[in-house]
């Protein structure tokens, strides 16, 4: 199924003009869509605790003002804090200052989708969610490069929620790169990612190195071949340029007959794969289990501590303790 692309490119200054955008989070992505913004010629002013990002926005010549400040002032509100934070910073610092036709713009699909903001009617919800981490926000705004982004429509109270939604994508320099979207789409892809492919991929360096050590290789070289050497990052960088399978041109005749056998021999690793990975996308994302399990509960411990106890299970695998051995004795 093929997404829209945009073809309208407003221009920001003239569609958003009369409008103050506040930028609340002057972290990852606020420090890169704020000054991205203020370049574009918006009126951009930070809403931000009073932590080193506060200095940091003043630094970089913003008026800060308090995030109550800023969506009393602010007509369009950017939401750039952590998604764990959003629902009770929106409830008690937010959503009190927020008039009939303003516009919160978010850049994860998470608390919207699932509920976890309790947003007016009366108030147009846009997603404006760039594929890239702020620094490269920033950067492909100076060398005047767009980055991928998927852009929504959630919610349209006054009429306008689609032009407000690609001027400001269109500020940060993300139109020309975006797709149309939804919060739904991005929140199912984000966590697919996170839960499906990257611990799956971690799972198979796991079983290769304990194939590999109860063979009697050392742990220098086993980690070194699979990934401490950064190979792997040298190839993905080649894989988004060129692909899966056109990267394979770069490597010997040998690796390339040994890979493509393998893969072609890898039919039912990849059904099982399906299955599990069709359990995590319906059974516990698009069901709204892993949301209920991870922000449905008040008397949960802390994030914090729940990440701490879940990562002292993992620093306690064979892999990760060859691996903290082998990085001592390297460093
Ligand atoms: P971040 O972790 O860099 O946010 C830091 C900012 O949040 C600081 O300004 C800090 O003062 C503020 N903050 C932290 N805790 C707070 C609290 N309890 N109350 C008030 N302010 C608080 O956030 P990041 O990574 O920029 O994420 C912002 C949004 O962008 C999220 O919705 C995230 O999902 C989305 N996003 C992030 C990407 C990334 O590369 N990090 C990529 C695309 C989207």
């Amino acid at each position: 199924m093929d997404a829209e692309v945009f073809d309208e490119f407003p221009s920001p200054a003239d569609e958003l003009a009369g409008r103050t955008i506040a930028v609340i989070g002057y972290g990852n992505q606020g420090h890169a869509q704020a000054q991205n913004l203020r370049d574009s010629g918006c009126e951009v002013l930070v809403g931000n605790r009073d932590d080193e990002f506060r200095a940091a926005a003043q630094d970089a010549g913003f008026e800060v003002v308090t995030i109550e400040d800023a969506a009393r002032r602010a007509q369009i509100m950017l939401l750039l804090i952590p998604d764990e934070v959003q629902p009770e910073v929106f409830r008690d610092q937010i959503a009190p200052g927020l008039q009939d036709g303003d516009t919160i713009v978010v850049a994860s699909g998470y608390n919207v989708h699932f509920g976890l903001l309790d947003i007016a009617d009366t108030v147009d919800i846009v997603m404006v969610a760039p594929r890239m981490i702020g620094e490269g926000v920033r950067d492909h705004y100076e060398r005047r490069e767009s980055v991928p982004c998927l852009v929504s429509v959630e919610h349209d109270a006054s009429g306008r929620a689609r032009g407000t939604a690609l001027a400001v994508a269109s500020g940060i320099g993300v139109l020309r790169g975006a797709v149309s979207s939804s919060v739904r789409e991005e929140v199912a892809l984000d966590l697919f990612s996170e839960q499906a492919i990257w611990p799956s991929i971690m799972a198979i360096f796991q079983a290769g190195y304990d194939v590999l050590a109860n063979a009697g290789f050392s742990d220098d070289a086993i980690l070194d071949e699979l990934y401490l050497s950064g190979e792997p990052a040298e190839i993905l960088g080649r894989v988004s340029r060129v692909g899966m399978i056109g990267q394979l041109g770069l490597h010997s005749k040998t690796s390339q007959y040994g890979q493509l056998t393998n893969l072609l021999r890898s039919g039912a690793f990849t059904d099982q794969m399906r299955e599990r990975f069709a359990g995590v996308l319906n059974d516990q994302i698009l069901s709204g289990a892993f949301s209920q399990d991870w922000s449905g509960s008040d008397t949960e411990p802390d994030a914090d501590a729940r990440i701490a106890a879940l990562r002292k299970k993992a620093e306690a695998t064979s892999l990760s303790v060859a691996e903290r051995a082998v990085l001592d004795r390297w460093s």
